[in-house]
């Protein structure tokens, strides 16, 4: 009866190994690479730059448990360590036994050291490793980080002999192997350098042991502790550096990145580094050259990230033509001995294929100009492009094909609404209460008003749209937003606009009746009792209408392409 329990037993125990050697191989060979993560612990010291020479020269990557009073000893190396890819991770400020501590002497230890490698080095997010890999339930339940603690013991502290390093990695390292090594014996150095050309004939890549869990599709949880990562089938695959494509277009260089899904994407374009500069690529961008892109792809930037991609871009983009029309003549100026300004006068996008300028050009109402500078060993500039209305008024932004064309072009002409400075007119801004008030006075003609006696704190007679709020109060038009404010720059709301609207048509003599008139709107429970007969007033005129949900959206804000469209609307009522 003894006899067969320990027969038993002897198989029971055997029976794992058995079945899960050759198992393991099959998914090896079947799915991804073997991978192992090296790591050292107690560091950084004298020799670690030593060592991050030496794998640099092999790309490999691996995790340092560092403590947090030897990177404070040894700041520059902490750094380093980060900045050439590899893990950078906690073992402690200065080595106790945690399960010898009290609760906040122990979150104190954790705490300090991430503080202190946060600082030195810039990463975030670090792994810890308990000294003497000792814990205890009470002390996992307060790091705030997975526990990561190794497979295979070198015993590098102990044997301190370069070849018996060496040899014991060799002898115990297998797929998803975590190593234990100390970064602070000189032998330590040498021996895992000299196994790691040997392990990558044995088909090994080496990875971080972040990188390690991701690629085999486990998250590591934070207070559990973790020995290995052996082969499961999965793969997630190496985070690899960036694409970078280019193409050329007339307002610069069109720059698109792309990588593994589920990588960030870090850029730079001045040649400095996408790790500590790089802005988080969103989408194409445009650059103008010379210059130098730089990107890199991470699943985590501690130990999770790709090299970087570089690609430099030495032709130089031509300058922007400078585009004047004055009395329908365009001028265009800036080219240089080796570029030459090329536009096209029927909305087209001008190219280097154009029309060349020579001299100035008359120009018929009703025309878009756009104008490139290029030539040959340059890049195509920035396109200029310019309105020269039906009316003879000169636009940046606003353009024949679009739907409030017409209305901002007749109100500039009436001298009702004027741009915003240098061309611009900026239609897709909010109109705020002074510039509707602005809009209303000019049409009425400007008329002679005293701006002197305006209760309003926040409207100084020196304010363009002081005249027009006078004017306006006194007629009973608009009221302030309280007896001492009339809030001048705030955006107008279309149930504000169509009572001020509304108001100003009365006090012209506008004689609707509105009584009969029931509004239809999908969402008229959102118009405010004060401006539901302004709505019906404005409704019934058809100056307003719905969108094509049929909503008035009372509290939406309105633009000044919409203000323009309306007021040209109320003009050809009159
Ligand atoms: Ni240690």
């Amino acid at each position: 009866m003894k006899r067969m329990l320990s027969l038993l037993l002897t198989i029971a125990m055997l029976l794992p190994i058995c079945i899960s050697t050759p198992a393991t191989q099959i998914t090896a060979q079947a799915a991804g690479k073997k991978l192992i993560a090296l790591t050292f612990d107690d560091g950084p010291g004298p020799y670690t730059n030593r060592l991050l020479d030496g794998l640099k020269k092999q790309n490999v990557k691996a995790t340092f448990f560092m403590l947090g009073s030897r990177a404070e000893a040894y700041p520059e190396v902490a750094k380093r360590v980060y900045q050439e890819g590899h893990q950078v991770a906690s073992h402690t400020y200065d080595h106790p036994d945690l399960t010898s501590l009290s609760n906040s002497s122990v979150q104190n230890q954790v705490w300090t050291t991430s503080d202190i490698l946060h600082k030195t080095t810039g990463a975030s997010d670090f792994y810890v490793r308990p000294p003497y890999g000792s814990v205890n339930s009470r002390v996992q339940s307060l790091i705030a980080a997975p526990l990561i603690y190794w497979s295979v013991d070198t015993r590098d502290w102990e044997v301190l002999n370069s070849a018996k390093v060496t040899a014991n990695i060799l002898a115990d390292s297998y797929d998803g192997a975590i190593v234990l090594m100390h970064d602070i014996h000189s032998t330590t150095i040498d021996g895992v350098l000299n196994a790691i050309s040997t392990l990558k004939d044995r088909g090994y890549e080496f990875v971080t042991v972040r990188e390690l869990y991701r690629r085999r599709g486990i998250t590591p949880k934070n207070g559990e502790i973790y020995y290995s990562c052996k082969a499961n089938g999965k793969d997630t695959g190496a985070a690899t550096a960036p694409k970078i494509t280019t193409t050329e277009q007339s307002d610069g260089l069109k720059v698109t990145l792309t990588a593994q899904s589920g990588s960030t994407i870090y850029y730079t374009t001045d040649g400095s580094d996408p790790l500590t500069k790089g802005k988080k690529y969103t989408g194409a961008f445009t650059t103008g050259t010379p210059c130098t892109i730089r990107a890199l792809a991470a699943f985590h930037l501690n130990g999770d990230r790709s090299d970087i991609a570089e690609l430099k871009i030495t032709t130089p983009t031509a300058k922007a033509p400078n585009l004047t029309i004055e009395d329908g003549v365009l001028t265009l100026s800036g080219g240089s001995d080796s570029t030459a300004i090329y536009y096209t006068t029927d909305g087209t996008t001008a190219t280097t294929n154009a029309l060349r300028y020579t001299a100035p050009v008359q120009l018929t109402p009703g025309t878009v100009v756009s104008a490139v500078c290029g030539g040959k060993g340059y890049l195509t500039s920035r396109e200029v492009r310019a309105t020269y209305s039906d009316n003879e008024n000169v636009l940046r932004d606003v353009y024949p094909n679009q739907w409030y064309y017409q209305s901002i072009d007749k109100l500039l002409t009436a001298g009702v609404m004027s741009g915003i400075g240098n061309q611009y007119f900026e239609p897709r801004a909010e109109i705020t209460r002074g510039q509707l008030v602005t809009i209303l006075y000019n049409y009425a003609g400007r008329p002679e008003t005293d701006e002197s006696t305006l209760p309003f704190d926040d409207v100084a007679v020196t304010d363009y749209y002081a005249k027009a709020v006078s004017w306006a109060y006194a007629q009973g038009i608009v009221s302030g937003h309280s007896d001492t404010t009339f809030a001048p720059k705030d955006p107008i709301l279309r149930q504000e606009m169509s009572q001020i609207l509304s108001a100003y048509l009365r006090a012209a003599g506008d004689d609707t009746d509105t009584a009969e008139t029931t509004l239809s709107y999908t969402d008229c429970d959102r118009i405010s009792d004060w401006a539901e007969d302004a709505v019906k007033h404005v409704t019934a005129l058809g100056l307003f209408s719905g969108d094509e949900k049929g909503n008035f959206n009372p509290r939406d804000t309105a633009t000044r392409a919409e203000a323009a469209s309306v007021v040209c609307k109320m003009i050809e009522l009159s």
